[in-house]
């Protein structure tokens, strides 16, 4: 019987309880959003509100169940495939994690190893990255790359803002811009928005590998153009942004015009991945332009989630202005991020990762996700039934739009330096065969119905201009193997082909909306109450 959408479940339940009135004992009763408590009756346990503070505590144990149990219909983070978020690492990690998870790191004074692992840290990124010196280079820590992208915007808008002043020129009309790909993730449209630049998102297309095109970006840029976000590699399809194209055409405007527009380059993933997998490739502080790099030790850093960087090339690039000089903890101390205080353990697990893993182990890590990145790829291809949109499987002259795109003679399969260079990414569709001979199937089923056996991938739409292709988007993480991929490709396989019979009973699940929480409307916004989308990426990360 389908339930009407009108049926409240929450008076549902109150009605079928035993007695309304004698609650003293009883433990299941979400009408009054209390916390079913399923070891209520073993532990002695009132109800337990849950959406005030309760006036009386719970044992510990009790408390540790309720919210284990309750966290279980959460999604495996190890079949989250659409996350770029590590999920894993090492026993060892845990507990040096557990052993310094009540450390701050902003207090300096009182946990001075902590910040002395917080600057190797950062030195050791500077150094990866090619900074022309690790003395000069200076960084910090942030929650993830969102705020470490705010930083880098904040410094080349305070530099902008310095220029015009010395010269005499307004900072107000025309107000300050900044130029990314309609591709760019939200967080680069937040600083935009929250600290009032204009965004000019550069259109994207198939022909542009669905990123940044340069020789467009330059179309947007003027002496008000505070910097160009460059991304390496798109959330969308892992493409990476041409970050040296970029910079040559800002080399010839600055020639020609006198006006200097710096890159900060959006390494969220690539960061972590180009420096191991690609050496030679160069994106990085190799080029004079880019001024500031982030990155996310959280994604390919191999940490748990809470850790990002952002590191300028030199101290000349991070307005004195942006740092506060903080006397009150004990000692003189310096803070240029937008949280004072901080966790410590996920800057600790950071440098765990560095020691452990080494280059190599970074390298070993990367090379095998973009070889299972490849295989997935393929499969996919090879089956008929999708396209696929991102590139690393593919020879690396194809980018350069050389005839030579199919595999021939001498050609390495096993040499990553062979194929286009990017991110781990699987993104797909259905194929043209397909969508033509089953009109009425949608793609979007296939995440629900893959949700269904445990996997989650995501279904979207691309940015602007492109936003009627809807992908499927598989990030290969170190956890997903060989092994995985062989029974997730078996289950999109299944999926699909069900779908294509006309009463399987695939199909009748299908009708399966994604799953939502009856709780979700609490302490949320309603649908529509944020402003207009304007069809950036804004989608899970
Ligand atoms: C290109 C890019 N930039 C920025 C972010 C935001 O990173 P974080 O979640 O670490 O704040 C993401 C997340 O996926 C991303 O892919």
């Amino acid at each position: 019987m389908v339930l009407s959408k009108h049926l409240n479940t929450d008076s549902l339940l109150k009605e079928a309880q035993d007695h309304p009135n004698n609650h003293k004992r009883v433990v299941y009763s979400s009408t009054d959003h209390q916390a079913t408590l399923p070891y209520g009756a073993r532990y002695g346990v009132q109800p337990i509100p849950k959406y005030k503070l309760p006036s009386k505590g719970t044992d510990a144990e009790a408390t540790y169940q309720l919210l284990h149990d309750e966290l279980s219909l959460d999604g495996t983070p190890l079949l989250n495939l659409a996350s770029f978020v590590h999920t894993w690492m090492p026993k060892q990690a845990d507990q040096l994690m557990m052993e310094n998870i009540g450390k701050n790191l902003i207090d300096q004074d009182e946990y001075p190893m902590t910040q002395v692992i917080h600057t190797r840290c950062v030195s050791i990124l500077a150094d990866l990255w090619h900074a022309p010196s690790r003395e000069h280079a200076i960084g910090t820590a942030t929650t993830g790359s969102s705020e470490a992208i705010q930083l880098g915007g904040l410094a080349m808008k305070r530099i902008w803002q310095e220029k015009r002043k010395a010269e005499g020129k307004s900072i107000h009309e025309p107000g300050p811009n900044i130029v990314m790909g309609a591709n760019a993730q939200v967080a680069l449209e937040k600083f935009a928005r929250y600290f009032d630049v204009e965004a000019r998102l550069v259109p994207i297309s198939e022909e542009s590998h669905y990123r940044l095109d340069p020789k467009k970006a330059m179309e947007y840029v003027d002496e008000n153009t505070i910097g160009v976000y460059v991304i390496l590699g798109s959330t969308y399809t892992g493409h990476y942004e041409p970050v040296k194209e970029m910079a040559e055409l800002l080399d010839e405007y600055e020639a020609r015009t006198g006006h200097s527009v710096p890159i900060h380059v959006d390494g969220a993933s690539g960061g972590f991945i180009a420096p191991f997998a690609t050496p030679k490739l160069e994106w990085d502080f190799r080029i004079p332009r880019v001024v500031s790099i982030n990155t996310s030790g959280h994604k390919f850093g191999l940490s748990y989630v809470g850790v990002g960087w952002v590191v300028w090339r030199s101290k000349k690039f991070l307005p004195k202005d942006l740092i506060f000089e903080l006397h009150y903890l004990g000692s003189v101390e310096y803070s240029f991020s937008l949280n004072f205080s901080r966790p410590a353990h996920p800057i600790i697990a950071q440098y765990f990762n560095f020691v452990h893993l080494g280059w190599e182990g970074y390298r070993a890590v990367a090379l095998a996700d973009l070889k299972n990145a490849r295989l997935l790829s393929r499969v996919l291809e090879k089956s008929g039934l999708f396209v696929v949109l991102s590139d690393i499987h593919r020879p690396a002259e194809s980018m350069l739009g050389s005839a030579k795109q199919a595999v021939g003679l001498g050609f390495d399969e096993e040499n990553v330096e062979s194929y286009v260079p990017g991110l781990p990414v699987v993104s797909f569709r259905f194929s043209d065969e397909y969508r033509q001979k089953n009109p009425d199937v949608q793609q979007r089923w296939v995440q629900t119905l893959l949700r269904a056996r445990g996997w989650i991938v995501p279904n979207y739409e691309l940015a602007p201009a492109l936003q009627d292709v809807e992908i499927l988007r598989v990030v290969v993480r170190e956890n997903l193997s060989a092994v995985m991929i062989d029974r997730l490709v078996a289950d999109i396989m299944e999926i699909v082909l069900d779908l294509a019979e006309k009463d399987s009973a695939t199909r009748a699940l299908s009708k399966i909306s994604s799953i939502k929480t009856v709780e979700a409307h609490y302490g949320r916004l309603e649908e529509g109450s944020g402003s207009k989308y304007n069809g950036t990426y804004a989608k899970q990360c």
